[in-house]
C-alpha cells in the first residue's frame, strides 16, 4: 500500500510538470501562466478536483509512443467560483503545443457531459495549436466530437472560452460555438490558419497580431467579446463575469446583496439629453446611473460601438442591457450592431436573464455598403431575437425611436412587457427633416414654408404622447425615476410566464 501511494505521488508530480520544466519556463518567458496556474487563479482556493490526470494518447505514428505525457495536454475537472460549481478544461501548451488528440478530446467531452448532467457552466482555457498533426483523422474526429457537444450544450449551460495562447484550426471553432470568447492581449491569437499558410495560399503577408490578435477580434471581426491585459487580469475578470450568470437554463442568476437603494433618485439624468436633438450624449452615463453601483460588465466595447451590450444588476438581480449609443454613428442600427445585439438578446433569453433596453435610435444606416452587406437579413436578426425572447423585457425610450428601428428595439409590438418613455422621447417614422423633405417636396425651395412644416411635424411627433395615446408606451416617466421604475417592473415580472408555440427550433435569419 505504502509503495502504491508513493508511486501515485510520483505519477502525480510527473503529470503536474506537463511537457517539462524547460517548456514551462518558455511559457513563463512569454508572459503566460501554465494550464494549472490558470486553474488555480480561476477557481476558489482548494476547490479544484481533477479528472483523468493519467490519461495518455494512443498514437504510435511518428515515434509518438516514445513521447507520452500524463494528462495528454489538457487539465480537466471541476471546482467552484465564489462557491458555485463550474467545470473547466485548461489546455497545456507545454504538451505538443496544447494540440488536441483523440484522448485530449475525450477528456474535454467528459467534463462537458458532467456539466450538462448536473447543470453547471463550462469554462475552457484555450491554448492550443489545433488538431494534433501526428494523429491525423483521429484528432479531427476528436474535434468534431467536441463541436457536437458544444452544440448540444448550447442553451443548456453557459459555455465560456478564454483564449490564452495561439489558437488555430479546431482550437478556434470550438470557442466560436460557445457563448462568449475572451482573449488575452499580445499573447493570444485566433485564426483558421496562421500567417505562413496565408502567405502560401493568398500571397498575403500578415503578422499573427494583425491576422488574429485580440485587437483584431475585439474591433474588426467582433469574434471576441472582450480582451484583457494579461492572464491574471483575464482570470480575475472571468470570475467577475461568472458571478452574473445562472448555472443553467432552468435556474435564475444568483442575487447579490447590494447597498445601492432601489429607490435611488438620479437627478442628473433629467438633464442628460441635450436640447439639440442632433447632439450626442454618452449612453454609458445613463446605464451607469441606473444599475447597481454603476457596475456594468460591457461586452464587445470596441466593436460596433453604436450599440452597447453587457450584464449588470438591478436590486441585486442580473439584467442584460442593450442600448443604442448616440455617440457612435448617432446610435443607428447597422449590420455589425444588429448582429452584436441579436446574439446577446438570444443569450439572455436562453438563460432567463431579463433584458433592459435603452432606445435612442435614428433608424437603420442607409447606403450601398449596408445593402450589399445584407443589412436586411442582419437587421432582421435583432428583430427576430427580440420577437422570440420570452424573458421579461423592459424598454425605455430616452430620445429618438424612429422607423423600423423603433419596432426592432423591444417595442410593445414585439411583446415588450413594460415600455416607458422619457419626456424627451420622439417616436415617429423618421426625423422631422427627412419627413418634411418627402412630404413637402414641392415646397423645398421655400425655406420659410419648410420651417413651418418642420415645426408642425416636430410638434406632432417630437414627443412621446402619440405613442402613449395608442398604448404603445405604458407610461412617460421622469429620467430620475428610471432605476426605481425598472426595478419595480422587474419584481412584477419575476414570475412572468410566456411560451412560444411548439416547434423543433425556429429559423432565425442567419
Ligand atoms: C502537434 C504541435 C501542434 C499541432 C504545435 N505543436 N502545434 N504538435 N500538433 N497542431 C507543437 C510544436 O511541434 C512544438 O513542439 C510545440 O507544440 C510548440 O509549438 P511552436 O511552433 O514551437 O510554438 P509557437 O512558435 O508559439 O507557434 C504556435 C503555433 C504553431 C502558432 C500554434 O505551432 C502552429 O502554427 N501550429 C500548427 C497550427 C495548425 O495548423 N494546426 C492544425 C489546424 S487544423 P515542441 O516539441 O518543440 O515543444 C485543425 C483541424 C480542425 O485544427 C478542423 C476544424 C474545423
Amino acid at each position: 500500500m505504502k509503495q502504491i501511494v508513493e508511486e501515485l505521488e510520483i505519477k502525480r508530480a510527473e503529470a503536474r510538470l506537463g511537457g517539462g520544466q524547460k517548456r514551462i519556463d518558455a511559457q513563463h518567458a512569454r508572459g503566460k501562466l501554465t494550464a494549472r496556474e490558470r486553474i488555480d487563479l480561476l477557481l476558489d482556493e482548494d476547490s479544484f478536483e481533477e479528472y483523468d490526470m493519467f490519461v495518455e494518447h494512443r498514437c504510435s505514428d511518428f515515434g509518438m509512443q516514445e513521447q507520452k505525457f500524463a494528462g495528454d495536454g489538457v487539465v480537466t475537472g471541476s471546482g467552484t467560483i465564489n462557491g458555485r460549481l463550474v467545470y473547466v478544461y485548461s489546455q497545456d501548451f507545454t504538451v505538443f503545443g496544447g494540440s488536441l488528440s483523440a484522448t485530449h478530446a475525450q477528456k474535454i467531452i467528459k467534463v462537458m457531459d458532467m456539466a450538462m448532467k448536473v447543470g453547471a457552466p463550462v469554462i475552457g482555457l484555450n491554448d492550443s495549436g489545433g488538431a494534433r498533426i501526428q494523429e491525423g483523422v483521429a484528432a479531427l474526429g476528436g474535434y468534431a466530437d467536441v463541436f457536437q457537444k458544444n452544440v448540444l450544450a448550447s442553451g443548456v449551460v453557459p459555455q465560456i472560452s478564454m483564449i490564452m495562447g495561439p489558437c488555430a484550426g479546431g482550437a478556434v471553432y470550438s470557442p466560436a460555438m460557445t457563448d462568449f470568447i475572451f482573449m488575452v492581449e499580445d499573447t493570444s491569437y485566433m485564426f483558421v490558419t496562421g500567417p505562413d499558410v496565408v502567405k502560401t495560399v493568398t500571397n498575403e503577408v500578415v503578422t499573427q497580431e494583425e491576422l488574429g490578435g485580440a485587437s483584431t477580434h475585439t474591433t474588426k471581426s467582433g469574434v471576441a467579446d472582450k480582451s484583457f491585459a494579461n492572464d491574471v487580469e483575464a482570470l480575475v475578470q472571468m470570475r467577475r463575469f461568472f458571478d452574473f450568470l445562472p448555472l443553467n437554463n432552468r435556474e435564475s442568476a444568483p442575487k447579490r446583496p447590494t447597498f445601492d437603494k432601489s429607490a435611488r433618485v438620479e437627478k442628473s439624468l433629467d438633464t442628460v439629453i441635450p436640447s439639440n436633438p442632433n447632439k450626442p450624449y454618452d449612453m454609458h452615463e445613463v446605464i451607469n446611473k441606473i444599475v447597481d453601483e454603476g457596475d456594468f460588465f460591457e461586452l464587445q466595447p470596441r466593436h460596433a460601438g453604436n450599440i452597447l451590450i453587457g450584464l449588470a444588476r438591478m436590486d441585486g438581480e442580473t439584467v442584460g442591457i442593450v442600448a443604442n449609443q448616440p455617440m457612435v454613428l448617432a446610435g443607428c442600427l447597422d449590420i455589425d450592431s444588429s448582429k452584436k445585439a441579436a446574439r446577446f438578446v438570444r443569450f439572455c433569453d436562453c438563460f432567463n436573464i431579463p433584458i433592459v433596453t435603452l432606445v435612442d435610435v435614428p433608424g437603420f444606416l442607409p447606403g450601398t455598403a449596408q445593402e450589399y452587406g445584407g443589412i436586411i437579413k442582419h437587421g432582421a436578426k435583432l428583430l427576430f431575437a427580440y420577437g422570440e425572447a420570452t424573458v421579461p423585457k423592459i424598454t425605455i425610450i430616452t430620445r429618438k425611436a424612429y422607423g423600423g428601428a423603433y419596432d426592432v428595439m423591444a417595442s410593445k409590438h414585439l411583446r415588450g412587457d413594460l415600455n416607458y418613455a422619457w419626456p424627451t422621447a420622439e417616436i415617429a417614422v423618421m426625423g422631422a427633416k427627412g419627413a418634411v423633405e418627402i412630404l413637402y417636396r414641392k415646397e423645398k425651395d421655400d425655406p420659410e414654408k419648410i420651417a413651418v412644416r418642420t415645426k408642425d411635424y416636430e410638434d406632432l411627433f417630437a414627443n412621446p404622447f402619440v405613442a402613449a395615446q395608442r398604448g404603445f408606451i405604458d407610461d412617460v416617466i421622469m429620467p430620475h425615476n428610471t432605476r426605481l421604475r425598472v426595478i419595480k417592473g422587474l419584481k412584477k415580472l419575476a414570475n412572468k410566464e410566456l411560451e412560444n408555440p411548439w416547434k423543433k427550433h425556429d429559423n432565425i435569419p442567419l
